[in-house]
């Protein structure tokens, strides 16, 4: 059965789900733990350089593909060229790959949500958090219920479940994100961790510390599979792409800058390590709430907030995915919804075993979990390749310009900017982003 293909009811709320996609665990994760290890300022400028330059391009060049096809990734390749609906294949499969493990995450901030209030995190929260991933159960019982709590929302649509959602979730997500930030700053000895944050270290911005920012341009926009041509194939045609695609990088860096603060200050007001990776944020920060006065309230907002960020994320993956099963194959979103997420509840399964029983599996020397995270890694950069090889040689930069301006005009510059971008500097970098996730340098 077709159904009538759907639009954002609002310009608002597209920008509120497309920056609701970028804003996720990337951000409040990943971010603050860059930054720490990468000589704090020194890292925050060259992301800042990456995002206005490479990231603002190819948002604006999948949007503008998304638009001009009103049609999701893989459909939308294949009406400007056939041979070229391999990438939007790859990032389909790329939301195959990211949402079950990101599912499985998902799951872990849902328990940690949970446990702060309910008993709380037991003050060895290392041998906890190492407990709880390696159960056999109870992991995967959270997964289920983070992939649920996507599929409903999916299952409502785009304006009444994806939009309507993210339009409460983001705003809640950024008050919450203050009030913490207002907490973690004002904390006696907050002020080594803002120091740390904020002064530059030029000397360890090494060549992988740039190009750690750039794939983490990649992975916190949402770039490279398709995820903004598919929401950008919901926009009308009177929509200002070029604006939408300033503000949307514009959110999603200030919630990244403002998880840094939020977290490395309160990290340093209590002496933990800044570095600490995957266990910042499930190791580190129950810890430091521990020690806080109200620590119970200020860690579960924070995980609402984490819970938020993720669903957001979580959603638009899954919708990659249900809309090439609606404009591919005719299904209907009900069906496209129940079997694909279920089917990526399934693969999060042994990606969350192989945290435990099943550890001694693996694939290129990885654990299942591992190899999903590795695959989007690579993914990700490669699309986002093909992407301005396809705008800039296969498609024309011409036509990626009239359906950017409508016809009109376009502001100061913008029509050589894009087409530099585009045709040499976001290609280059993106090979260097592919060779560091293959361990080349
Ligand atoms: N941008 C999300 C984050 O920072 O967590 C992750 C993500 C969502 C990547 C959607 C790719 C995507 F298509």
């Amino acid at each position: 059965m077709t159904e009538k293909r759907a639009q954002w009811g609002s310009n608002f709320g597209f920008i509120m789900a497309a920056a609701g996609s970028a804003v996720g665990l990337g951000n409040l994760w990943k971010f603050p733990y860059l930054a720490g290890k990468n000589g704090g300022g020194a890292f925050v400028l060259i992301y800042l350089l990456i995002v206005l330059f490479i990231g603002f391009t190819i948002m604006l060049g999948e949007m503008a593909i998304g638009r001009h096809t009103q049609l999701s990734s893989f459909n939308a390749y294949q009406k400007i060229s056939k041979k070229w609906a391999f990438v939007g294949g790859l990032g389909v499969l790329a939301g195959f790959v990211i949402l079950s493990f990101y599912s499985v995450v998902g799951g872990w901030v849902l328990n940690y949500m949970f446990k702060t209030v309910i008993g709380g995190i037991p003050a060895d929260s290392a041998a906890y958090f190492g407990s709880f991933i390696s159960n056999p159960i109870l992991p995967i019982f959270w997964h289920l219920i983070f992939m649920a709590m996507t599929a409903v929302i999916v299952f409502k649509g785009i304006g009444g479940g994806i939009e309507k959602a993210c339009k409460f979730m983001m705003p809640a997500l950024f008050v919450i994100l203050v009030i913490i930030c207002i907490r973690s700053v004002t904390l006696p000895g907050a002020a080594a961790g803002i120091a740390f944050y904020l002064t530059p270290d030029f000397s360890k911005l090494t060549a992988g510390a740039v190009i750690a920012a750039l794939g983490q341009v990649f992975f916190s926009l949402s770039l490279g599979m398709g995820c903004i041509i598919t929401y950008g194939s919901y926009l009308g045609k009177e929509e200002n792409l070029a604006k939408n695609s300033m503000i949307v990088p514009f959110l999603d860096t200030l919630v990244a800058l403002l998880a840094g603060f939020a977290i490395l200050p309160a990290v340093f007001a209590f002496g933990f390590e800044p570095g600490a990776g995957p266990g910042l944020m499930f190791v580190t920060l129950p810890q430091v709430f521990a020690q806080m006065p109200f620590g119970t309230f200020f860690g579960f907002i924070f995980f609402v907030l984490v819970l938020f960020a993720a669903l957001t994320s979580s959603i638009s993956l899954l919708e990659v995915t249900v809309a090439y099963m609606q404009d591919q194959h005719k299904w209907g979103r009900s069906k496209s919804v129940i079997t694909l997420s279920g089917i990526m509840f399934l693969i999060g399964i042994p990606a969350s075993l192989s945290m435990g029983v099943w550890g001694s599996f693996k694939i290129l020397g990885k654990n299942f979990f591992d190899f999903l995270g590795f695959a989007s890694d690579i993914m990700l950069p490669v699309g986002g390749l093909l992407m301005c090889i396809f705008i800039g040689y296969v498609w024309g930069i011409d036509k990626a310009i009239d359906e950017i301006s409508n016809g009109g005009k376009l502001p100061f510059k913008l029509r050589g900017v894009f087409t530099i971008m585009i045709k040499y500097v976001a290609p280059v970098a993106v090979i260097a982003v592919f060779l560091n996730a293959l361990g080349v340098f």
